[in-house]
């Protein structure tokens, strides 16, 4: 039996050399947040500030949050008057990628048409790494003809264009303009460096707890936040698959890239299922879906007082009703379970004609519901057993894309 080690690198910009451009636009107050992100995800953080840029946000905040020097002119002050290195070409060659955020539409313009008047723009010209832009401005200004067509030229010569959020805007206006909270702005960065190895693959996922109604306000339910789901449905989408989760009711947010199924009740997660299964090239059923539900809804609120005893009846098994559908699909479960989770999770795995099962101790503190570690151990048809130990959620998440893309190669 393996058991998956919890250094392994999780985050696909872990040791990567990020240079990251910050031009003179108002959400400029969002850079050091990023540079902060990039930097605890394991980047390696590279900041070059234009003249402008450096009205809105200090060189200072960006040098101390990514520990090292930023850059801002072209030819540098030093001693003896020499350059030491010819920085635009230098960090170029280095960058494993550059992101600039915010751009503004005066930078989008000189990316465009290629002029290189200062140290950030002549480093985008000379670099051969991915680059992310992330517009940011007043809404007129990113409806221009002008930006609109120097942003088309962008994307034709391959730039990846995060493109802003609509709401109100600094200036005032309201529309799109808005750049993207920085955690969104670190995801496009992180997609971009990741492994491909999803690509064409579609994944389905069920994810988050049911909630069994009782009346209009009352309902049962589990301990399940979503968490393994939504951190599997990032992995997936980051390794290139195309994802849709099925979500039962939950406070957590899904990778931006992923379509979702808001769900409520068991039976609305089994109809959901089974709408969308035969897209699928493969199934993973991170959802703790209710095993019973009330026999009946009272659509008028049950008075205290009143007899409130409840017939709870089997909620149909969602696997079970697929399974005619499983041809080469690949078939994911989960068993959460207090004791002996090798014996009941085999057991589980046979039953239901799993390809895989993830079997995780619930009941403590630090594994299952509500935690973001998880201790158990993968289960696979063809015998393979991998325990895993106070793991990561997002590090379990690839490891259990590992053992599927084993088994589809
Ligand atoms: C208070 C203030 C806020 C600004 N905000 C933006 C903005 O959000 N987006 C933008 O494209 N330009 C904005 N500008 C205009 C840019 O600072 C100006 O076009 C500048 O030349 C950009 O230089 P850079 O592209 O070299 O950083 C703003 C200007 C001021 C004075």
């Amino acid at each position: 039996m393996g058991n998956t080690s919890k250094d392994k690198i999780i985050s696909p910009i872990e040791n990567k050399k990020i240079v990251f451009g910050v031009t003179g636009g108002i959400a400029a107050y969002k850079a050091p947040l990023i540079a902060r992100i990039l930097k605890l995800e394991g980047a390696d953080v590279y900041t070059i500030m234009t003249e402008a840029a450096t009205n809105f946000v200090t060189p200072l905040t960006m040098q101390v949050l990514t520990n090292r020097p930023v850059y801002t002119r072209m030819f540098a002050n030093n001693p003896t008057g020499i350059p030491l290195e010819i920085s635009h070409i230098s960090l170029a060659d280095l960058a494993d990628l550059m992101v600039i955020a915010p751009a503004t539409a005066n930078f989008i313009a000189k990316m465009a048409h290629g002029i290189a008047d200062d140290l950030l723009s002549t480093t985008v010209l000379a670099t051969q790494a991915p680059i992310v832009v992330c517009p940011s401005m007043n809404v007129n200004m990113f409806e221009n003809k002008a930006t609109q067509d120097n942003l088309s030229i962008l994307r034709s010569r391959g730039i990846h264009i995060l493109e802003p959020d609509s709401g109100e805007l600094a200036c005032g206006w309201e529309g799109k303009g808005r750049l993207p909270e920085p955690e969104r702005v670190v995801a496009e960065v992180q997609k971009i460096l990741s492994l491909d190895d999803f690509s064409g693959i579609n994944i389905l996922i069920t994810s988050g707890p049911t909630s069994e109604d009782i009346d209009p306000i009352r309902f049962i339910t589990n301990r399940s936040t979503g968490k393994m789901g939504a951190a599997i449905v990032e992995a997936a989408c980051l390794r290139g698959a195309k994802v849709k989760v099925i979500t039962g009711p939950v406070d957590i947010q899904y990778a931006p890239w992923a379509k979702i199924v808001e769900v409520r009740s068991a039976k609305e997660m089994l109809k959901a299922v089974q709408k969308n299964i035969t897209k699928a090239d493969v199934l993973i059923m991170a959802a703790a879906v209710a095993d019973y539900a009330p026999a009946s809804y009272s659509k008028k609120k049950i008075k205290k007082g009143e007899d409130l005893s409840l017939k709870l009846e089997l909620s149909t098994d969602i696997l079970s009703s697929i399974k005619d559908n499983k041809g080469r699909k690949i078939f994911v479960g989960f068993a959460a379970e207090t004791d002996n989770i090798s014996e009941y999770g085999r057991r589980k795995l046979d039953e239901k004609g799993l390809d895989l099962i993830v079997a995780n101790m619930v009941g403590r503190q630090d594994t299952g519901f509500e935690s973001d570690t998880n201790t158990g151990i993968i289960i696979s048809s063809s015998g393979i057993e991998e325990g895993f130990n106070d793991m990561p959620k997002k590090m379990l998440a690839h490891t259990i894309l590992d053992c599927i893309k084993e088994r589809i190669s």
